[in-house]
């Protein structure tokens, strides 16, 4: 008889973007003349960069002859775009990343989600909350938490990320195995200064943890002080695994394409507590499961390191940032307490009572979705979450909604 993974059995019924288009879906059907503004999930509404296009048509019919047919590609990324990161996003900001230390994949979610496989079952997890639900169902998932118990699990440490921290929070006093980190943070837009990196890293390098660093949003920064990478904190390299992702800055959410960051000089221990290369151990997890990212969407993905690249993706992010410049302005001025929305796709704000039931009122008054703060964690009960990838018209059509049902 075959038994399932009993670990599934604990989760939530369905992953929170999938339960918010339900009910949208629902409400669609009950309501077929009401129009809805999605601005839940962070999914991209702007055409591809030219740059990635024209790269993609060339790759495909490169495909089409005989001597640029291209089969299995390796496994963690061509050279051509492992090296393109490590000179674009890394040396300029003086990290010294090398292409080997490189692993392209298909999305930040999947990575993210994958990495806690090559830990011990028995690894204690901190995870920030509100937080990326990827972090925490794939721990529940791998048999880390007991019971989900008040919308907690037990067996996980978490960081509460609250106003009066600014939403970052600081190392626990306990001793844990891995940590969760998202600067610029999902779904709070709230970035971590220099010094409370430092601290984390400190923590970890002292309690032999490894940070897993999620910086999907790390185009989106615009304060120059704001460090952009956790290899820009001295240490780092000893105790961090960076991910990043081509879906925000380049639209790539359809299209697939990212990477993780394994440095040489990162290392665990086995139940001998003799030393394993982390870089080596994802290096098998990766070729095992994975057959790399296909040909034209890498040569795509290479193309934003082109300088007419840098120009295209900066024009599209600060397209997306004038949209939640615009969101944050809105609601400020009818008295809502916001953050985020300066160096971050997201504007969290504050309401006071349930944030679904602030979810339901906001549908079913306007017809626009935002996130209840409440499905990122206990701590985001309070707040919900507007995203400000969306086209300006619907962005602007939003305010006007939501100024109408909530000025005074
Ligand atoms: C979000 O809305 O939090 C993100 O778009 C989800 C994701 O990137 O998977």
């Amino acid at each position: 008889m075959a038994q399932i993974n009993e670990n599934y059995s604990k989760l939530q019924a369905s992953y929170l973007f999938s339960d918010i288009a339900k009910r949208v879906n629902r409400f669609a059907e009950e309501n077929p003349d009401q129009p809805i503004i999605k601005m839940g999930i962070g999914d991209v509404t702007e055409p591809l960069p030219e740059v990635c296009r024209k790269a993609i048509h060339d790759a495909v019919d490169e495909m089409g002859t005989r001597t640029g047919f291209h089969g299995y590609g390796p496994e963690q990324g061509y050279a051509f775009l492992r090296e393109a990161i490590a000179e674009n996003d890394y040396s300029p900001r003086g990290c010294e990343i090398k292409p080997s230390e490189i692993f392209v994949s298909d999305g930040s979610k999947c990575d993210s989600g994958n990495i806690q496989e090559i830990f011990s079952e028995s690894a204690k997890v901190a995870i920030p909350d509100p937080v990326y639900p990827v972090y925490v169902d794939t721990n529940v998932m791998g048999g880390r938490t007991g019971q989900n118990v008040n919308g907690r699990y037990e067996g996980l440490v978490y960081l509460e990320s609250t106003p009066d921290n600014g939403y970052v929070p600081s190392p626990p006093e306990e001793a844990v195995d891995l940590i969760y980190l998202c600067f610029p943070n999902n779904p709070t837009g709230a970035c971590a200064t220099r010094e409370q990196l430092q601290e984390w890293v400190d923590y970890a390098r002292r309690n032999k943890a490894i940070i897993l660093y999620d910086a999907a949003y790390v185009a989106f920064i615009r304060d120059p002080e704001v460090p952009h990478s956790i290899y820009e904190i001295g240490g780092a390299r000893e105790c961090a695994i960076e991910f990043r992702s081509f879906s925000k800055n380049a639209g790539f959410t359809g299209t697939r394409c990212a990477f993780t960051v394994v440095p040489e000089e990162l290392f665990a221990y086995d139940s001998a507590g003799e030393k394993v290369s982390i870089n080596k151990l994802w290096n098998r997890r990766h070729t095992t499961k994975f057959n790399g990212v296909s040909y034209p969407v890498q040569r795509g993905a290479a193309a934003i390191y082109s300088p007419e690249g840098k120009k295209e993706v900066k024009t599209l992010t600060d397209f997306y940032m004038e949209n939640a410049a615009i969101i944050h302005k809105t609601m400020t001025e009818l008295g809502f307490s916001c953050v985020g929305g300066t160096n971050a796709p997201y504007v969290w704000i504050k309401i006071d009572g349930s944030s679904w039931d602030f979810f339901d009122e906001l549908l079913h008054k306007t017809g626009i979705v935002c996130t209840p703060g409440a499905g990122f964690g206990t701590c985001g009960e309070g707040h919900f979450r507007l995203s400000a990838f969306n086209t300006r018209e619907n962005v602007e059509k939003a305010m006007t909604l939501i100024k109408e049902h909530f000025g005074k």
